[in-house]
């Protein structure tokens, strides 16, 4: 049985931390399977989160939160008393590049595609970065409408709103123009045009037309906002803001007003048409959202740290052992244990490239959910060498207990010792 790095330590003399490591690897030795190459990035941490369905966990926040969402969608999209939407809720998260980026339009030189934002299992494998990643190969099999639920994995900084791994629910409806108005033979979705990529931004795809774009923003935009709504209540206030995606011309965000801040809770847009021509669909136009569960659990149930859902803990668990899960719990801190803070500075390597995000990566690999937060405090250059100096403040606390400053000392030490190893810096 696996725990967490901080009861380990109790047993087992200070050099073993890499040994922890090495037993998470052994779990999932995905690289029986997938060779290493220069783009693998993937760490031991992010591997031990795999597989692990929080978001099919019974009496579990996201959980909960997703057979909302679900219900909310049965509940809505009826054909003769049947649910019109199809579920798939245990896609494994290995995905190759065409599926989570080239299926999708996006293109070659994207930011989302660099090796400082995703996980790589090697040049063609990577963890999905978002459930879209499914959205080509399901389209393919002729369903109009549905729902792709599970764990997305990024790299991104410290703190208590990101974390590696989250879950995220995409959907899908795709209509023909029988649908808009089954006895109107002349309700038309597509128009002539020369060039379906030519316009970007916010205007309507020049294939379609005017009417059927309007129409499936209206449905799209009250689906979402009717979401919202079954969730948060009535009194829920919300603004949509217009935006960008590879995959759907044109896209929103919205967001929730939430303790008095705009937050980012989805995104959505009408389907790219070349991305259903590709899938064999020619006849209909489709919506599509992305929504994070987390993001959504946090705010509905006030849970104030990311990490407390990985908790195995039964005095979080439990409060979620609800007799009706419609019904709007707030999350009572079990006990907050002390923070410690220790900061960590050093010159970046001058013959190597260095991203913050490696730093990030290696922090919680041998910290684990000990990790609070990892700010950037202070960048300095040397006038004379020209070097460049990053200092880090990292904040431990552990979910359970109080740390001592020694226990998180042995930890400090590792990481250290790990960043000088395999990043090439040298501790100031
Ligand atoms: N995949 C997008 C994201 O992760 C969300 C999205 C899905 C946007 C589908 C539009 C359509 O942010």
């Amino acid at each position: 049985m696996l725990k967490l790095p901080i009861h380990y330590l109790k047993k087992l003399p200070k050099s073993s931390l890499r040994n922890y490591c090495a037993e998470l690897g052994v779990q999932h030795n995905i690289f029986n399977r997938f060779k290493k190459d220069d783009y693998t990035n993937i760490t031991d941490r992010v591997m031990y989160h795999m597989n692990k369905n929080l978001h099919l966990k019974n009496n579990h926040p996201l959980s909960i939160v997703r057979q909302r969402i679900v219900n909310y969608f049965n509940k809505t999209f009826v054909i003769r008393n049947n649910p019109v939407f199809s579920v798939y809720d245990q896609l494994p998260p290995i995905v190759t590049v065409d599926q989570n980026f080239d299926s999708l339009l996006v293109p070659t030189n994207h930011p989302s595609r660099n090796k400082s934002d995703c996980y790589y299992i090697n040049r063609n494998y990577l963890l999905r970065a978002h459930m879209t990643a499914h959205q080509m190969d399901i389209l393919k099999t002729g369903l109009n409408n549905f729902l792709i639920i599970g764990d997305v994995y990024r790299r991104d900084e410290i703190d208590k709103t990101h974390y590696p791994v989250f879950h995220q629910i995409d959907a899908v409806r795709l209509k023909d123009s029988k649908d808009f108005f089954p006895d109107n033979d002349h309700f038309q979705i597509f128009e002539a045009s020369d060039d379906a990529e030519s316009i970007r931004g916010q205007e309507k795809q020049p294939c379609h037309t005017i009417e059927a774009v309007k129409i499936m923003e209206e449905e799209l935009k009250s689906t979402l906002e009717g979401l919202a709504k079954s969730l948060f209540g009535e009194k829920i206030e919300f603004q949509w803001v217009d935006t960008h995606f590879p995959f759907t011309q044109p896209s929103w965000e919205l967001e929730i007003l939430h303790n008095g801040q705009w937050l980012e809770t989805l995104g959505c847009g009408i389907m790219k048409q070349s991305i259903l021509t590709s899938a064999g669909v020619t006849d209909k136009i489709g919506w599509a959202f992305g929504l994070g569960l987390e993001r959504i659990s946090m705010c509905l149930y006030k849970i104030p740290d990311i990490r407390l859902f990985w908790s195995k803990d039964s005095g979080f668990l439990n409060q979620f052992d609800l007799d009706n899960i419609n019904s709007n719990i707030t999350y009572k801190a079990v006990s907050q244990f002390p923070q410690c803070k220790n900061d960590i500075s050093f010159w970046l390597p001058e013959s190597k490239e260095f991203s913050s995000n490696d730093f990030y990566d290696l922090v919680r690999n041998v910290g684990g959910d000990l990790i609070e937060q990892v700010k950037l405090v202070d960048k300095f250059v040397h006038p004379k060498s020209k070097k460049v100096s990053h200092c880090y403040r990292i904040i431990y606390r552990h979910m359970e207990k109080t740390l001592t400053q020694k226990e998180v000392n042995i930890v400090h030490k590792e990481i250290e010792k790990n960043i000088r190893n395999q990043l090439g810096v040298t501790i100031r």
